[in-house]
């Protein structure tokens, strides 16, 4: 496992919600409007996401706001103490948890009203190196993920792409730009060896890395979906120093791991980059639909 912590995903939770694109928001919310008007309109025609590498459930607590009424999601991830943090905290989240009829809660399925919308949410445990086919040959109206097409290989992207058949709306993919100020002379070593890190093997072969959204474009393209694609930069400054300095300390771990920076230069950097004033981080959200 890649292993995620519910602690970083819980830190860094307030900033991708900041960075998402909402240009690409409106357009994914519009698409839906113009082509299925009725969907999410009443409890017998919810519309129905799913979420690959759900994590904690940042994604569907960022999006529910901006989807109709009434929503059904699978949340998918191979974590399964993620998954149940994901559950704890929808239902903290929530404005109320709903009971069924006999005024117990329903088991599995978590059913909740927030601002006004009703959700329920199916947890999957599901290793999606192995099972991504079957995933996809589930009925779904919105495929997303966020925060997770960096770990995957361009072979499991191609799979992904033979398979899919779903609008896509995946954010938050890393894409390689950092800015950090003020600026430090290990800079450049430092993140020339955080991408050689960053395309180690996470699980799915060897990661696709900051290259994976341009891959994701060109298979899709070649498959005749329309692809769009919005920078969404984390932006971060003194109010977000704890985020930085978990950030600086992850990756300066990475970088450790691949013999490529001194030890006293990459500690020289990690104790700078402690006290940064500012950071970017750059992304890309895409959203995809067929033609
Ligand atoms: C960077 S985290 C993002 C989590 C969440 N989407 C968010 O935005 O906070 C990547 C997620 O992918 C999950 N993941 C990694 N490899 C996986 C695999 N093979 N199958 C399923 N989930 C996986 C991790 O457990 C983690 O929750």
């Amino acid at each position: 496992m890649t292993g995620f912590s519910s602690q970083w995903l819980t830190l860094r939770e307030p900033a991708d919600h900041r960075a998402r694109n909402q240009t690409l928001l409106k357009e994914m919310q519009q698409y839906f409007e113009r082509t299925q008007p009725g969907l999410g309109q009443s409890q017998h025609t919810p519309m129905r996401m799913t979420d690959l590498g759900c994590g904690t459930g940042s994604n569907l607590r960022a999006l529910a706001q901006d989807l109709p009424a009434y929503q059904h999601w699978t949340l998918i991830d191979y974590d399964p103490l993620l998954l149940d943090a994901a559950r704890a905290l929808l239902t903290s989240w929530s404005d109320s948890v709903v009971e069924n009829r006999s005024g117990e809660l329903v088991d599995s399925e978590l059913r909740i009203l927030k601002n006004g919308k009703q959700i329920s949410v199916s947890f999957v445990q599901e290793d999606l190196s192995k099972n991504i086919e079957r995933v996809l040959a589930q009925h779904t109206d919105l495929l997303t993920a966020a925060a997770f097409f960096d770990l995957v290989s361009p072979d499991w992207i191609v799979r992904f792409c033979q398979s899919l058949k779903s609008p896509l709306y995946t954010v938050l993919t890393y894409d390689g730009t950092e800015k950090w100020l003020p600026p430090h002379a290990a800079d450049q070593l430092v993140l020339a060896a955080f991408h050689a890190h960053q395309s180690t093997d996470k699980g799915f072969g060897l990661s696709a890395g900051p290259g994976a959204v341009q891959i994701i474009q060109s298979q899709l393209t070649t498959r005749s979906f329309n692809v769009q694609l919005e920078k969404s930069p984390w932006i971060l400054d003194i109010a977000d120093q704890g985020l930085m300095q978990a950030l600086a300390t992850g990756s300066a771990n990475a970088v450790a791991e691949t013999n490529r920076v001194p030890t006293i230069d990459l500690n020289a950097w990690l104790a700078a980059r402690k006290q940064a004033e500012h950071c970017e981080i750059g992304h890309w959200d895409l959203f995809a639909r067929p033609a």
